[in-house]
């Protein structure tokens, strides 16, 4: 296996920003890829949340107040650097205060809207990293770039940047997170991001439907395109309910895709090892978990109950994680013995629809419209299920944290969650979770009666959570088939 040198780049990498689980993974992934020896330095914005004495950020002399012209327009950047914690990762912060010196990442965060210049603030970004390299003279092998909002690198670098002597050679890989977000934008909007009308109109490649579309302007330009499990890899590629329109094209692309299953830093997430849970526990003593669920409902005021099992939910409430049908579901759902926890904001009409079943069985359901790290660290140590209908889902990696938890999953039959969780069969001792394959609140409710009946089985339900929390879900293995594609690029 060759160590090429990697320069990755994603708008948000935990702990210094996260909105999700694309945070953990930016995160972790390249963790991994310097425990393989890989040459690894990763890029996001400067964020104004960012805590930069906590995380001891520092001024980089060369990369002070750097132009950055785009369509004319210059912006002064500087970029500061610091080290993933309890790494040797690199990570440099692109410092534009007036896209990143935002409460929010992506969306103010008192209306809810995403910021009108979304565009222009990744495009400064992505140019602003481009940039970085020549400054730093540090040539990587390839540059591995997540999601839309960095599209705009392997754009420029095949366009703009396409006669630099410097840049010949780079290569570069571009992972999927979840093609419900595409960057799409008006088709006027394509010259002030220094892109050629030329290639968004007609459906070029850039465009799609008469709007500039970065997401496929990043898959016709990227060497590589990898999506986050190999069932979303599928699906985006045949069906239009998750390939937004672009099923056709992608499907056309299928011979530089592969869908690879993202990791787990289980340094973070068990546990063993977690920070945030007041009671560490593992598969020996898992009355110390229950100690856990004392904990949470004490947090979320809701009281305790040991025969009464614990549903948690943490997620962006909105239908593609499944609050639609959870709402159609809740007052049957509610009428059993069972208590849930969510953890999330999103949809406005959703929470007040929760809220509203809150005021009812105060006892029985907690929404807490928040994004909180520590609490949902909590309900994954705290809770006996862990629910996530999500109606599809990438990948999905809180019904992977769960197992660990010895916290049972319940999911939808898709993505991510598909290709993790399989159903428990008793019999022979096999499966992980629940699983329901029809997208409807009478089937959710069905699933989820069948988990509370093995819950009241202590015997079985006991001997199922140590079985599953032995399950490893950590970067190993999807490790291998990075450096494959990495070695396939780099080969070419
Ligand atoms: C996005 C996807 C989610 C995936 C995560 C990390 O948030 O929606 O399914 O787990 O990215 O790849």
């Amino acid at each position: 296996m060759k160590q090429y040198k990697i320069w990755y780049l994603s708008t948000e990498v935990a702990p210094f920003a996260k909105t999700g689980g694309l945070g953990d993974v930016c995160s972790s992934f390249p963790k991994a890829l310097k425990m393989k020896d890989y040459e690894i330095r990763t890029t996001m914005p400067k964020y104004k949340i960012i805590n930069e004495r906590k995380y001891i950020l520092r001024e980089v002399i060369r990369l002070k107040e750097i132009p950055v012209t785009i369509n004319g327009v210059t912006k002064i950047i500087s970029a500061k650097s610091a080290f993933l914690p309890d790494s040797k990762v690199q990570i440099y912060f692109i410092d534009i205060p007036e896209y990143f010196g935002r409460v929010g990442l992506y969306a103010d965060k008192q209306t809810g809207k995403d910021y009108e210049d979304n565009a222009q603030r990744f495009a400064y970004f992505c140019k602003g990293t481009i940039e970085t390299l020549k400054i730093l003279s540090w040539k990587p092998d390839i540059i591995h770039c997540n999601d839309w909002q960095t599209a705009f690198v392997p754009i420029y670098l095949k366009t703009l940047y396409k006669d630099d002597e410097f840049y010949q050679g780079i290569k570069t890989v571009f992972t999927i997170h979840n093609l419900a977000f595409q960057g799409s934008f008006d088709i006027e909007m394509a010259k002030t991001l220094d892109i050629d009308p030329a290639l968004v109109e007609n459906d070029g490649p850039v465009g799609k439907s008469g709007y500039l579309n970065l997401i496929k302007g990043a898959i016709n330009y990227s060497d590589w395109v990898t999506t986050v499990s190999e069932k979303y890899a599928e699906e985006i590629s045949t069906t239009p309910e998750f390939g937004y329109g672009l099923e056709g094209f992608i499907g056309k692309n299928k011979s530089k895709f592969s869908g690879i299953l993202n990791g787990v830093d289980y340094s973070v997430w068990s546990p063993e090892k977690d920070k945030h849970i007041p009671f560490k526990y593992s598969k020996d003593d898992l009355s110390v978990k229950e100690q856990n669920k004392q904990a949470l409902l004490t947090r979320v005021n809701m009281p305790y109950n040991e025969n009464t099992p614990l549903i948690g939910m943490i997620s962006r409430v909105v239908d593609q994680k499944g609050y639609d049908l959870l709402v159609e579901a809740l007052e049957s759902l509610l009428e059993l013995d069972l208590q849930i926890v969510i953890l999330g904001t999103g949809d406005k009409k959703l929470e007040d629809n929760i809220e509203s079943y809150q005021k009812k069985y105060p006892n029985k359901i907690s929404l807490n419209r928040a994004f909180d790290e520590t609490l949902a660290h909590m309900i994954e140590a705290g809770a006996d299920f862990f629910l996530m209908p999500s109606r599809f889902e990438p990948c999905g990696m809180n019904q992977i944290y769960s197992l660990r938890y010895g916290t049972l999953p319940i999911v939808f039959n898709t993505g991510g969650l598909a290709d993790t969780i399989s159903n428990l069969d008793e019999k022979e001792n096999t499966g992980n979770g629940f699983v329901f394959d029809k997208y409807s609140s009478k089937e959710l409710l069905k699933v989820i009666k069948k988990a509370i009946k093995l819950f009241k089985n202590k015997g079985l339900w006991t001997e199922t959570q140590i079985r599953i929390m032995q399950e490893d879900f950590s970067w190993d293995t999807s490790m291998d088939s990075y450096s494959d594609v990495y070695e396939k690029v780099v080969g070419e």
